[in-house]
């Protein structure tokens, strides 16, 4: 008899096909968000679940006899409790690597779009508002030539910098361990303590994933160090950064411009944010090219495939979560 895999949400028709062929599949395919007891009742069901960041814990995973495999299709996993899977010797995996390039493109734009003011002339635009040229129309930071900060130097960290070189940028960095040489000789970043970044970018890149040790990385103190012309965006997890505090930071203009890609909270956000200029919002969005989600889906289903002892990889998913 085929396991049973659930999956949480609507995902292209081909991974459905290819899980399919393996197991019985109990998919969301109208894509309703599921309330969390319809949730946890499909979860009780299943050997296997396909997940897009839905929470996974210990009162979910006690009511999943079965359960013995987690799919994330996402490379951050803060959704799941690790302790409480690795106690019922439950399989949880992730997709890293594939993501990397895309999420890097994504953390570019919204940094020159948060720099140079791009979502606010846009809304002035189509608002009628352009009635000709005046000297201090949208005057914005530069991009090249200026310092970049990045905190959280992993590997997406690192195809950010790598961009920064075409801009003729000066790269510091700040990571919980530092770099091995060769890697800072190969991004062109130099290692900084927090502090002294924050007081230096001009443009702060937030990488970092989620863990009670990176909660609010940027709250109010590390906000006063920035330089008041300065950009920040967060293309991490919410909760690095305590929101409350940066939406206060950029009502009193202490910070130049934000944009913001993930949320405490969210999909929930501060309304206050919707008030602002000078902030760029989008829906954790970052790694949404067609290419790079379709790899991901592959992933998530081959890590599953794996985990449940089906397929080449049988008993031995690529991309098991071990920390
Ligand atoms: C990830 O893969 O963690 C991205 O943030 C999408 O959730």
């Amino acid at each position: 008899m085929k396991k049973k895999v659930f999956v949480a949400r609507a995902i292209f028709p081909e991974t459905i096909a290819r899980l399919s062929e393996y197991f019985e599949v109990d998919a969301n395919s109208d894509d309703r968000n599921l309330t969390r007891e319809e949730f946890c009742d499909r979860l009780g069901r299943a050997h296997g679940v396909f997940l897009a960041g839905e929470r996974v814990d210990a009162e979910a995973i006690a009511g999943a006899p079965l359960l013995k495999a987690v799919s994330n299709m996402s490379v951050g996993y803060n959704n799941l409790d690790l302790p409480a899977l690795r106690e019922r010797g439950i399989v949880a995996t992730n997709t890293p690597d594939v993501l990397n390039e895309t999420v890097a493109d994504f953390g570019w734009a919204l940094m020159m779009c948060a720099a140079r003011r791009v979502a606010e002339a846009d809304r002035w635009t189509r608002k009628g508002a352009w009635s000709g040229w005046s000297y201090d129309m949208f005057l914005g930071g530069d991009v090249h030539g200026s310092t970049l900060g990045i905190i959280g130097m992993g590997r997406i960290g690192r195809a950010i910098a790598r961009r920064a070189v075409g801009f003729n940028m000066n790269v510091l960095y700040y990571n919980r361990s530092r770099c091995p040489v060769e890697v800072e000789r190969e991004v062109n970043a130099r290692y900084v303590a927090k502090d002294e970044l924050l007081k230096n970018a001009d443009h702060v890149l937030l990488v970092l994933p989620y863990s009670p040790d990176t909660h609010h990385t940027i709250a109010e103190r590390e906000l006063q160090l920035m330089k008041p012309t300065a950009t920040i965006t967060n293309i991490g997890r919410g909760g690095i950064v305590d929101d409350d505090a940066l939406l206060d930071a950029l009502i009193d203009k202490r910070i130049g411009a934000a944009a913001l890609d993930v949320f405490e909270n969210e999909p929930r956000f501060n309304p206050g944010f919707l008030t602002l200029d000078n902030v760029v919002l989008t829906p954790h969005m970052a790694p949404a090219s067609e290419f790079t989600r379709r790899r991901m889906a592959d992933l998530a289903a081959e890590n599953l495939i794996a985990a449940l002892g089906e397929g080449v990889n049988a008993g031995h998913p690529p991309n098991i979560i071990d920390v």
